[in-house]
């Protein structure tokens, strides 16, 4: 076993796994910033707050990437004005240029999440999405998020894995790649040529470094309740639809991208949609947070 990395040495892998992924981010996670992107960052939002249609001021974003959260609330006009900071340049850069075609301001800042460059209570909101599972020091991360809020102000992240309901998504992963070799047949595709490109390998290695935790609900209790946090709410995310994605990613991945027609992608993307529904309008309702794919938290600063 190599020795764990240090909080600087994740920070530094983060950095620079994001800069280079920062390119083709978003084709590869389908983000976007019509009403699809809109309607999706909404509702995770809307599900991670508990509560619908209030207007959120002056909002702060972590890790916020290409934009994908930020520039799509703008655009909903749901925030009145965004910060997105992030600790990779080569995000924010991309971020700049979105916002630009968009003809969207916003105000990039490139800081660490457990060191923020702003005032005490300058802000209405503090949210993130996919964020908090790279912090190697949450408990400071948290003190942070709490500093920068006015009293009374709400955070809500959302997006985080969840432990369980990771070891759960593992059974259609391998299920997947037990069945890939009958389904590549099936749609005439040829399995896919392995890694050759000495760069992508190169960073490759940084995936498994990055991504330094997945949650218990409990667990992010326990983090936004020492930061002082009050009104403390974590809630679940995806369940057979994150099953279903997966095991559709998975056999995706044994494959030469071209060679997939185009029908598959528009079966697998309406399947998940459908899949979506009955878990956000049965599931999530009604199971425990802890077997969800994803989980959300929200929380309230002292007043
Ligand atoms: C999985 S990506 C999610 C990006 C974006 N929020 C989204 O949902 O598309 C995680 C982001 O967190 C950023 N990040 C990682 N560690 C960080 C840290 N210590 N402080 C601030 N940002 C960090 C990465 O650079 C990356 O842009």
């Amino acid at each position: 076993m190599p020795p764990a990395a240090s909080a600087e040495e994740i920070k530094e892998h983060n950095a620079r796994y994001h800069d280079v992924a920062a390119g083709d981010y978003d084709s590869k996670w389908g983000i976007s910033y019509g009403e699809q992107g809109r309607a999706q960052v909404l509702g995770k939002l809307r599900r991670a707050l508990g509560e619908d249609g209030r207007r959120l001021g002056r909002a702060l974003e972590i890790g916020a990437g290409t934009g994908y959260f930020s520039l799509n609330l703008l655009r909903a006009g749901v925030v009145d004005s965004a910060v997105a900071t992030d600790i990779s340049q080569g995000m924010l850069d991309e971020l700049d240029a979105s916002a630009g075609q968009l003809g969207l301001p916003v105000e990039t800042v490139r800081c660490e999440a457990a060191d923020l460059p702003f005032d005490d209570s300058s802000f209405d909101l503090v949210f993130g999405h996919a964020v908090l599972h790279h912090l190697p020091d949450l408990d400071a991360a948290f003190r942070e998020f709490r500093r920068v809020l006015r009293p009374g102000a709400r955070l809500a992240f959302c997006g985080e894995p969840s432990r369980y309901g990771d070891r759960l998504a593992s059974l259609p992963k391998r299920a997947a790649l037990a069945v890939a070799p009958a389904w590549r047949v099936l749609i005439g595709a040829r399995p896919r040529v392995e890694f050759d490109d000495d760069h992508q390998a190169g960073e490759h290695w940084l995936e498994h470094v990055v991504d330094v935790h997945a949650f218990t609900p409990g667990q992010l209790a326990g983090i936004a309740g020492r930061a002082g946090f009050e009104d403390v709410r974590v809630t679940g995310e995806e369940l057979v639809a994150g099953w279903f994605g997966w095991m559709n990613r998975t056999l995706e991945s044994t494959a030469e991208k071209d060679d997939i027609p185009t029908l598959w992608f528009h079966w697998a993307h309406r399947g998940y949609l459908a899949l979506k529904e009955l878990d956000t309008a049965v599931l999530e309702p009604r199971l425990p947070p802890a077997i969800f794919y994803n989980l959300l938290v929200s929380a309230r600063a002292p007043a």
